[in-house]
């Protein structure tokens, strides 16, 4: 894959404290626009935990907190597989130098010292992998649509890949669209990101907009990519049939990561997608990719 120059701007100066002092009143206008239809129990009970622990200011460490740690930064043996794959697609070693908001777990990179982090090398994996097998470029996705988006760092990589000023939608519950306003907000800067708190849900183009599932029936976007990693195949089987009945949110491209047996990968493999195993590393997980 030939290199390419990425945008990658600095991080504005510590924005955090102003924003986190900020945290309770953003949740509050999102915090009844969930979809019980759409939420597993499991996933009801880390929501609970996280607003106890969040409000009313997120510390400094949120990124530690258990709903997020265990189920977002996948263990360090993971790492030594993915990263040389991740660096022969760089061009350096930029993308992966982890932002330090949310004081997220990291490890020293060989020759240069750089801090990355589990999180940050699994998700540039997921995204080059994605880019190497379907031979599409993240750059030509003008609209890309996410379901479940953790605490936001796929779509933090992906507004810095993409080099232009893609319109993104990250789906997901109350907790963590408040969640991702805050970490977005404060590695790319507040004016890159909307919260969306009524509807119907109006997209402004070229930013990061945050859908809480309560909104999702007002939302109406094409897509060009779809991407779900571990998300969608957490959500009920009604959040599943509803994607599955509006095509994906209408995309033409397909990014969607999950264990090998779920049901999922029959419809997104009769609607056009093809399973590719994320390696031996990760036995019985795949890609779906179109
Ligand atoms: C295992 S995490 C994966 C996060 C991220 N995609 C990653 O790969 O690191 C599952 C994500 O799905 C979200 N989620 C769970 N239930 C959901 C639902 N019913 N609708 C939308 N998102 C949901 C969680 O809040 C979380 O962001």
């Amino acid at each position: 894959m030939p290199n390419r120059a990425f945008d990658n701007q600095p991080a504005p100066a510590d924005a955090f404290p102003e924003l986190a002092a900020r945290f309770q009143q953003r949740y509050e206008a999102v915090r009844e626009l969930t979809e019980t239809r759409y939420l597993r129990a499991d996933w009801a009970e880390r929501n609970a935990e996280l607003e106890q622990d969040l409000l009313p200011v997120p510390a400094a460490d949120f990124l530690r907190h258990p709903a997020i740690l265990y189920q977002m930064f996948v263990d360090e043996h993971v790492l030594p597989h993915e990263l040389p794959f991740v660096r022969a697609q760089l061009p350096d070693d930029v993308l992966l130098s982890e932002d330090t908001v949310g004081t997220p777990p990291t490890v020293a990179l060989p020759p240069n010292g750089i801090q990355t982090s589990s999180n940050t090398v699994h998700q540039l994996y997921h995204l080059l992998r994605y880019e190497q097998e379907t031979g599409r470029r993240l750059q030509n996705a003008r609209t890309i649509v996410e379901w479940g988006g953790g605490f936001g760092s796929l779509m933090r990589l992906i507004f810095r890949m993409h080099g232009g000023s893609p319109t993104c939608v990250v789906i997901d519950t109350p907790i963590f669209s408040a969640v991702q306003w805050l970490y977005l907000s404060a590695v790319l800067g507040e004016e890159d990101v909307v919260l969306h708190d009524s509807g119907p849900v109006r997209l402004v183009e070229g930013r990061i907009n945050l859908v809480p599932i309560g909104l999702v029936s007002d939302l109406s976007v094409t897509a060009d990519l779809f991407i779900s990693n571990w998300a969608l195949n957490e959500s009920t089987q009604a959040a599943q049939d509803d994607v599955v009945s509006r095509q994906w949110f209408g995309a033409e491209s397909l990014l969607l990561a999950m264990h090998g047996h779920h049901p999922l990968t029959g419809i997104a493999r009769e609607w056009g997608a093809r399973t590719v195993p994320l390696g031996s590393f990760m036995p019985g997980q795949q890609y779906l990719v179109a």
